[in-house]
């Protein structure tokens, strides 16, 4: 009788902890997608997020910022009709992919004077963003 019942009593327990720990795995599982989106960030989100605030693709009227569709393999600083700071116009050459990277990852460095001051630490989603814009012409 007595070991009937510990029995009992010892899966009632272990029914209890796995209980316990379904929540706990759901919260894991949960924090490991999370995880995964924001180490490989897609392109577009990352565009939207980091630089919509300030740039579009198309020129819209009043921009505070040059539009973006077709930067990549433009002449630095040509959208018409956008105010450029004499750093920017200053730049020669084209927005490779290499001046892209430089750029973004520390604008100041690549054309001191700019007014763009935004940057993008991490190399990954610099090369996400790129590869976005690449695909708006
Ligand atoms: C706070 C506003 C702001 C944000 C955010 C911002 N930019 Fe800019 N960006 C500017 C301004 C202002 C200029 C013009 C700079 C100048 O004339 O010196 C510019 C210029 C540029 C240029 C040069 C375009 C050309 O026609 O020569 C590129 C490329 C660029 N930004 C890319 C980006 C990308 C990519 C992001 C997001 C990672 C971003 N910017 C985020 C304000 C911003």
């Amino acid at each position: 009788m007595l070991s009937w019942l510990s029995l009992a009593w010892k899966r009632v327990g272990g029914a209890v902890s796995l209980l316990m720990r379904a929540p706990f795995l759901a919260i894991l599982l949960a924090l490991t997608a999370a995880g995964t989106s924001l180490a490989a960030p897609s392109g577009q989100d990352a565009f939207d997020e980091t630089c919509g605030e300030c740039h579009a693709l198309a020129p819209i009227a009043g921009q505070t910022a040059p539009p973006l569709a077709g930067v990549v393999g433009r002449k630095i600083a040509s959208a018409p009709d956008f105010d450029y700071s004499d750093a920017l116009k200053a730049k020669a050459g084209t927005w490779t992919e290499a001046n892209l990277d430089a750029f973004l990852t520390a604008p100041a460095s690549f054309a001191p004077g700019t007014t763009m001051y935004a940057s993008v630490p991490d190399a990954a989603t610099r090369q996400a963003i790129i590869a976005y814009l690449k695909t708006q012409k």
